[in-house]
C-alpha cells in the first residue's frame, strides 16, 4: 500500500536514534524508500555508517557541503520525498521548526519543505512539560505538522514521565495514516473502553476491575489500520494509544454523552465495562460517619445501555455496532441472546471464568457471534484480538461483508 512512497528521516540528537535504525529496516521492508538526515546530534548516537547500510543510500549531513550540494541540494532533499518524519525530535530541533531557524541541513531542509511533516518527540520529561515546548509544539500543530507521541516511561536520563519516542509500530501506524496507505482509510471509528466509576459523594464510588486493556488495543488497532479514532475511556492505568483521539470519562452518563458527540461514526465497538448501576442518592457533600449511627443506604438505578443507545440511532447509526459480552458459563448462548436484546452487529463473547484469567491479564479467549454465526476464536493475545476485529472490520465495512 505505502510500496514505491518515499521517506525523508532526520534524526536528531536523542538516545532513541538506536529506534529510528529499526524504523528504516521496517520501511525499507515494506517497499519505501528512506533517505537519511543526521544531525550533528544525531551522530553521537548513531553511526552515518549503520544509517547508510540500512537505509541503502547516502546519509546527508552537512548543509555546506560541495558534493552533496552538486549531487542533491537541500531543497531537492526536502521536496523528493512524500513525507519527512523527524524521529527522535530533540526539544531543540522542534524549537528551531517552531521559529524557522535554518542552521544545519536538517533545520534547512524542513523550513524548505513542501510536504507533510510528522513528528515523533523524544526528550526528558520536564523538557517536555516545559511550557516553551508545549508552546512550540502548539505553534508545529496548529501549522499542521502531525506528531507521534511520546510515551510514558522510564526515559534514558532514569526519571519516569512522558518522554519516551514512540515505539516503532506506532511511528509506522502514523506514516502510513500519512500516506493515505491504511485499509480504514476515511473510516471514522468510536471505542469505548476501561470501567466506569460512579460516585457516592465527592469521595467515594463504585467501579470495577476493567482493565480497559481490550478497548485500548481495540482503538489502536484500528489507528494503525488508518480509521479516524475516538477513544471513550473511563478511568484505567493506560497510556493513551498512539493517533487516537482519547476522551476520558468517568461515569455510564458522561460515556454516553461522549459517545453521541463522537458520532458520525461508521463503526462503533463498545468494549467498556459500564457500570450497570449508578448511584442514584449521591450526596453533593462527604458522608459523614455518625458515632452509633446506621450506615447510609445506597440507592441504585440502572445506568444507561451504551451499546443499544447506538444501535438505535436510526440514520444516525453506525453502519456497524460490536459489543462485548463478558460471560462464565454458556458463553455462545447468552451473547447470541444479548446480541438480538441490544441491536447490534456483532457481539464478542469472552469467557471470563476465573480459570481464564482473562481479567486483568493480557490474554483473551472470545467467540465473534454475527448474524451468520459463532465463529471461536482461540485463546490469543488481547493485542491479537485486537488486530483480528480490526481486520474482520475492514472486510465488512470495505467488503460489505
Ligand atoms: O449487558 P452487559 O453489560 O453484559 O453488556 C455488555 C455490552 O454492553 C458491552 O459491549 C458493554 O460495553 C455494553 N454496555 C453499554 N452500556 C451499559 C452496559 C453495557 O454500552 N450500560
Amino acid at each position: 500500500m505505502a510500496e514505491g512512497r518515499r521517506i525523508l528521516l532526520i534524526i536528531s540528537g536523542g538516545i532513541a536514534a538506536y529506534k529510528s535504525l529499526d524504523l528504516i529496516r521496517r520501511l525499507k521492508e515494506r517497499g519505501i524508500a528512506v533517505r537519511c538526515i543526521l544531525t550533528a546530534g544525531g551522530a553521537q548516537f548513531v553511526t552515518p555508517l549503520t544509517v547508510a547500510a540500512l537505509s541503502g543510500d547516502k546519509v546527508y549531513q552537512e548543509l555546506f557541503s560541495l558534493t552533496d550540494e552538486a549531487e542533491m541540494g537541500h531543497i531537492r532533499l526536502s521536496r523528493e520525498a512524500d513525507l519527512v518524519v523527524v524521529a527522535p525530535a530533540t526539544a531543540n530541533i522542534l524549537a528551531k521548526m517552531a521559529a524557522g531557524i535554518a542552521d544545519d541541513l536538517a533545520s534547512t531542509a524542513l523550513l524548505a519543505t513542501d510536504k507533510p511533516v510528522l513528528v515523533a518527540p523524544a526528550m526528558n520529561s520536564m523538557m517536555w512539560g516545559h511550557a516553551a515546548t508545549q508552546a512550540n509544539l502548539a505553534t508545529l500543530e496548529a501549522r499542521g505538522v502531525r506528531r507521534v507521541g511520546p510515551a510514558s516511561g522510564e526515559l534514558a536520563c532514569g526519571e519516569i514521565g512522558p518522554g519516551r519516542m514512540a515505539e516503532v509500530p506506532d511511528i509506522l501506524a502514523a506514516i502510513d495514516s500519512l500516506l493515505d496507505a491504511g485499509p480504514l482509510k476515511g473510516v471514522r471509528a468510536l471505542v469505548t473502553s476501561g470501567p466506569t466509576l460512579e460516585p457516592i459523594d465527592p469521595v467515594r464510588f463504585i467501579s470495577n476491575r476493567s482493565s480497559g486493556k481490550q478497548g485500548h488495543a481495540i482503538a489502536a488497532a484500528l489507528a494503525r489500520l488508518g480509521a479516524e479514532v475516538t477513544l471513550i475511556s473511563g478511568p484505567v492505568r493506560l497510556a493513551d494509544p498512539a493517533g487516537v483521539k482519547t476522551i476520558h470519562v468517568e461515569s455510564g452518563r458522561e460515556m454516553l454523552g461522549a459517545a453521541i458527540a463522537a458520532l458520525p461514526a461508521d463503526v462503533a465497538v463498545c468494549a467498556a465495562a459500564v457500570a450497570d448501576w449508578t448511584v442514584s442518592n449521591a450526596s453533593k457533600q462527604k458522608q459523614k460517619k455518625q458515632p452509633g449511627g446506621a450506615a447510609p443506604a445506597i440507592e441504585l438505578a440502572l445506568n444507561p445501555d451504551i451499546l443499544t443507545t447506538l444501535s438505535e440511532q436510526g440514520p444516525a447509526r453506525p453502519r456497524l455496532v460490536v459489543g462485548f459480552a463478558a460471560e462464565t458459563e454458556t458463553v455462545v448462548e447468552h451473547a447470541r441472546a444479548k446480541r438480538q436484546r441490544k441491536g447490534c452487529d456483532w457481539i464478542v463473547a469472552n469467557d471470563v471464568s476465573p480459570a481464564t484469567g482473562t481479567f486483568g491479564g493480557d490474554f483473551n479467549t472470545v467467540h465473534l457471534i454475527t448474524a451468520a454465526g459463532d465463529e471461536p476464536w482461540p485463546r490469543i493475545a488481547k493485542a491479537d484480538v485486537a488486530e483480528r476485529l480490526a481486520w474482520r472490520i475492514v472486510d465488512a465495512l470495505k467488503g460489505g461483508g
